[in-house]
């Protein structure tokens, strides 16, 4: 029997229909309300379901994260970014010969087109990478632009595997340009995440030299950023995909959306805030600031919208953190230390206990990343790098199925209609 609820609107009972979930919460389907004389009103929609979705299931109270069915843990401990980018972008994990064929897709796309290589000239050294990044992602759309048509199922999939083999590159690329050194192509001999640290740490003409617990961590990393349901960033591309723009268009404005340090941006900012922390003796002082109302200073890497006891993919990120930081004779970084101290204060302190607030991926994977040598400014671009795959299949299951252009309305507080006065007379 299909569910309904009922509302009473100036004493009429208006019903809306229940939708159900294959897991997690029902929706109440509101898209009546409108013909009633309504809006609903969910600034940050807490409470909203933007869409319907078959990529990622969240559970925030069981700290639970699905691809495509599939938990993360699993999924980080088996598989590899590769195979997780094929899941969610076909639903299914790949069989050999197709996984074959998928890295071999990847890697024949990976080089940029050498005059499309200009656009880092207009950076300068100084430049935050992640600026590069976005606009190399919505410079892409230069290059694909005359075959566009988002209702051809092949022209979706040709965006898709361009632009997962293109962001290694255009994020080694970034750095490269950020380090005034000579840039490095990618080598199809190494996997994505070897090739992806050959073409930022190696050098132009020398063999690859990469180690294997690095390359094996950081596509750990990648495959705990591919996809997290409808985020921020997500969201964003989303949207801008709902205008039927092109699809690098869309990830270039998700991209842009990921940088704020509420997002993906958190990643650099709790390092930023490690450092500033600087010793353990005043982590107090810092909790004491974070929890002032008066001050803006926020614990970055705590807190999340959705998971409300632990963020899974924090926990995987922790252990990964250990292996990395033994590997790199960095245990006893005194950051780390600090980070471990802060993460012990704030679970014991009423008030992050209280508002549910723990470390989120953005907590440990800094300092992973940090101690795997990647500079601070680049760690949102690796969060870009690593949420690739996601963007594309969110923008690919929109625009392959019906939709409409989203076009949210508002709650009016301004002035009622007023006439114009000539400026002598005001
Ligand atoms: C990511 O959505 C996703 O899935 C994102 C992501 C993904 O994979 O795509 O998981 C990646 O973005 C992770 C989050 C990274 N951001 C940070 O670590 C930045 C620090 N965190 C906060 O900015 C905040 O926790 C958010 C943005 C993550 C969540 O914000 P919400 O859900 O809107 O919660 P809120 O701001 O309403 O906070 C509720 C309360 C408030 O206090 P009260 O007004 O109730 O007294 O908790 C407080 C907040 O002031 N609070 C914090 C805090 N986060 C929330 N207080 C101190 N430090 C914090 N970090």
């Amino acid at each position: 029997m299909a569910q309904k609820v009922e509302i009473v609107i100036d004493g009429k009972t208006v019903e809306m229909p229940v939708l159900e979930a294959a897991e997690g919460l029902n929706v109440i389907d509101v898209r009546g309300l409108i013909k009633e004389g309504m809006f609903t009103f969910d600034p940050g929609f807490l409470s909203t379901a933007s869409c319907d979705s078959r990529v990622t299931y969240i559970d925030g109270d069981n700290g639970i994260l699905l691809y495509r069915g599939y938990p993360i843990e699993q999924l980080a401990e088996n598989s590899s970014h590769l195979e997780v980018c094929y899941l969610l972008l076909n639903g299914e994990l790949p069989t050999q010969a197709q996984l074959d064929a998928f890295i071999g897709d990847i890697n024949e796309r990976m080089p940029l087109d050498d005059h499309f290589k200009h656009i880092f000239d207009g950076f300068t050294e100084n430049s935050h990478p992640m600026s590069m990044v976005c606009a190399a992602i919505a410079g892409l759309a230069s290059l694909f632009h005359e075959q566009l048509d988002i209702s051809d199922a092949g022209y979706r999939k040709e965006a898709a595997l361009q632009l997962i083999a293109k962001i290694p590159t255009i994020s080694a690329m970034a750095y490269k340009k950020s380090i005034g050194e000579d840039f490095v192509e990618p080598d199809p001999s190494l996997n994505y995440a070897e090739n992806f640290l050959h073409m930022c740490f190696g050098k132009r003409g020398e063999a690859p030299n990469i180690s294997p617990t690095l390359s094996k961590a950081l596509d750990k990393i990648f495959i705990l950023h591919a996809d997290h349901e409808q985020n921020a960033s997500t969201s964003t591309v989303r949207m801008a995909g709902s205008t039927e723009c092109n699809p690098f268009a869309a990830i270039a404005a998700g991209t842009a959306a990921l940088w704020g340090p509420s997002h993906g941006g958190a990643n650099e900012a709790v390092l930023d805030m490690l450092l500033e922390i600087g010793d353990v003796s005043k982590i107090e002082e810092y909790v004491e600031k974070a929890k002032d109302k008066d001050d803006p200073f926020k614990l970055m890497g705590f807190g999340h919208r959705v998971y409300k006891n632990f963020d899974p993919r924090a926990t995987v990120m922790q252990s990964s953190a250990h292996a990395v930081l033994e590997e790199q004779g960095a245990s006893n970084d005194p950051l780390l230390e600090v980070a471990q101290n802060l993460e012990k204060i704030a679970r014991e302190q009423d008030y992050f206990i209280d508002r549910k607030l723990y470390p989120n991926i953005d907590f440990y994977s800094g300092i992973t990343l940090k101690a795997m040598g990647i500079p601070i400014p680049m760690f949102t671009v690796l969060f870009t790098l690593g949420r690739m795959p996601g963007w594309i299949t969110h923008w690919t299951e929109m625009v392959a199925n019906p939709f409409k252009i989203a076009r949210p309305r508002q709650l009016y507080l301004g002035e009622h209609k007023r006439d114009y006065t000539n400026i002598e007379n005001r």
